[in-house]
């Protein structure tokens, strides 16, 4: 149903056009008005002439007949020189003089309007000619009807006729093109007004191909539903991993505390308690985790300063014990601007997973290529198959190898690593290896003055050291 509010499309049009046709149509009626108004004054003025030339001679001749012949629309009638109606035209006959003014003395010929003049009827212009005869002046009037600035009635009201019809038939006809080309738009509206969180499958309709800007709008709009039913199914995804998580060491530790609480006497409480205590640690740690995505989603402000990411690494290495070897080649003078915290919550996720699944050895390496800082982390270990090398990515994934060495990792940390990266303007992915896993980070060097180029960076290698 079409709302008819003014700021309507399809009001603002209908109305705008039928204005616009209504202002052109009363122009040109005004124009031919006044043409018919002119043409309807010069046939009066001819049938005047016409009336003079015909009685003007019958005068001077002296074979005026009291009964004139009629004319179209014209009246005529003599007087002579005592006032006295000595011929006239039919309407005429009998009746007293039309009119008393006759021209002044300078001049032959006068002309009133009477309304009307005595005898007939309706509105006039009467003419009033002297014809001089041996007795003296006779008065010869012709009357003629009035002849309005519209000419007559019937061009009055075809002009006004065609006034209305024009604009409507605009009206009606714009309203029923917009409407046409409206009626897939509001398919579109109605249909995503009916799509709620629940219906995030269903998609708005496309025009036909007539319509290929509407066709664009719907094409635009289904991707975006795309994109919102994607984001929806990971939100949801997201939260039911994040409660199972959640849950699974609530659950373990109510159970604990229950059993405890049944049989007090046979509980050994301190080592109940560190078990407690362990619980409460993988829930602040799931917490922490969940809390920095959020920040990370929510495109939380980073505190950019720029940091030599060679040096960040060593030393972020130095302060770590491993159980495996770890092998470093790290340049210095790498400079990137980044978030060292965030920066370092990164590699300890990659150092962690790798010292996890490396069998004897982990490398470390830090170099500039072109316009671009590259760490690499790379283990020996039994490496991530190509098909999961973008899901291990995805929030809360473990893949079953994992799960069988009961890591005690939430899943969470590659998924973070990837948002710092992304918020560095940089990239996070794995990459093929000879053995085991190479994960790859790229960030943009600093263009900060003093920051190495490519060919610095190489001067300034640290070379490869073991640990
Ligand atoms: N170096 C690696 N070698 C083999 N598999 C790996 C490696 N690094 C990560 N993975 C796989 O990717 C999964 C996701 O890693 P991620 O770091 O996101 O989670 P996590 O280590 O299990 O838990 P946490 O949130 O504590 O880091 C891991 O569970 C593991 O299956
Ligand atoms: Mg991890």
């Amino acid at each position: 149903m079409q709302n008819w509010n003014r700021s309507s499309v399809l009001v603002r049009r209908t109305v705008g056009y039928s204005a616009v046709v209504a202002l052109v149509c009363a122009g040109v009626s005004t124009l031919f008005l006044i043409f018919m108004g002119g043409r309807d004054a010069d046939m009066a003025r001819n049938r005047v002439t016409g009336a003079w030339d015909r009685t003007v001679p019958l005068i001077r001749q002296g074979y005026l007949p009291p009964l004139l012949p009629a004319g179209r629309n014209v009246a005529v009638q003599v007087l002579d020189t005592r006032r006295q109606v000595v011929a006239s035209t039919p309407q005429l006959a009998g009746k007293p003089a039309m009119a008393t003014f006759h021209a002044p003395s300078d001049s032959v010929f006068d002309e009133r309007v009477l309304c009307p003049p005595a005898g007939l009827k309706g509105c006039m212009t009467v003419f009033s000619y002297k014809v001089y005869q041996p007795d003296g002046p006779w008065l010869l009037f012709v009357a003629v009807p009035t002849v309005p600035w519209y000419g007559n009635t019937t061009a009055l009201f075809f002009a006004i006729g065609m006034c209305l019809l024009m604009p409507a038939m605009t009206a009606a006809g714009t309203y029923r093109l917009i409407r046409k080309d409206l009626i897939p738009v509001d398919a579109i509206r109605a249909e995503l007004a009916e799509i709620t969180a629940t219906d995030l499958h269903r998609r708005v309709p496309t025009a036909d191909k007539n319509h290929q800007e509407i066709n664009l709008l719907a094409e635009t709009v289904n991707d975006t539903l795309d994109r919102l039913e994607g984001a929806y199914k990971q939100l949801c995804q997201f939260t039911s991993d994040a409660s199972h998580d959640l849950r699974s060491p609530l659950t373990a530790m109510r159970t604990q505390l229950e059993d405890a609480l049944m049989h007090p006497d046979d509980t050994d409480w301190p080592t109940m308690t560190e078990a407690v205590l362990g619980g409460t640690d993988r829930l602040q740690a799931i917490v922490t985790d969940l809390l920095t995505l959020a920040r990370l989603d929510a495109h939380a402000p980073l505190d950019l300063t720029p940091a030599d990411l060679g040096r960040l690494v060593g030393d972020e290495l130095d302060h770590r014990a491993y159980r495996i070897e770890i092998v470093r080649d790290l340049q210095e003078n790498v400079l990137v601007d980044c978030d060292r915290l965030r920066v370092i919550r990164l590699l300890v996720n990659l150092l962690d997973n790798a010292e996890r699944h490396a069998t004897s050895q982990v490398l470390v390496s830090v170099r500039a290529t072109g316009a671009t800082a590259t760490l690499e982390v790379a283990d020996d270990g039994a490496g991530i198959a190509p098909e999961h090398r973008e899901t291990v990515f995805d929030r809360f994934t473990r893949l079953d190898a994992s799960r069988d060495r009961d890591s005690g990792g939430t899943g969470l940390g590659l998924a973070i690593a990837r948002e710092i990266a992304h918020a560095h303007q940089g990239t996070l992915t794995i990459e093929d290896s000879e053995r085991g896993a190479r994960f790859v980070l790229r960030l943009p060097l600093s263009q900060a003055p003093g920051a190495a180029g490519p060919l610095d960076g190489h001067a300034a290698h640290a070379g490869v050291s073991h640990r």
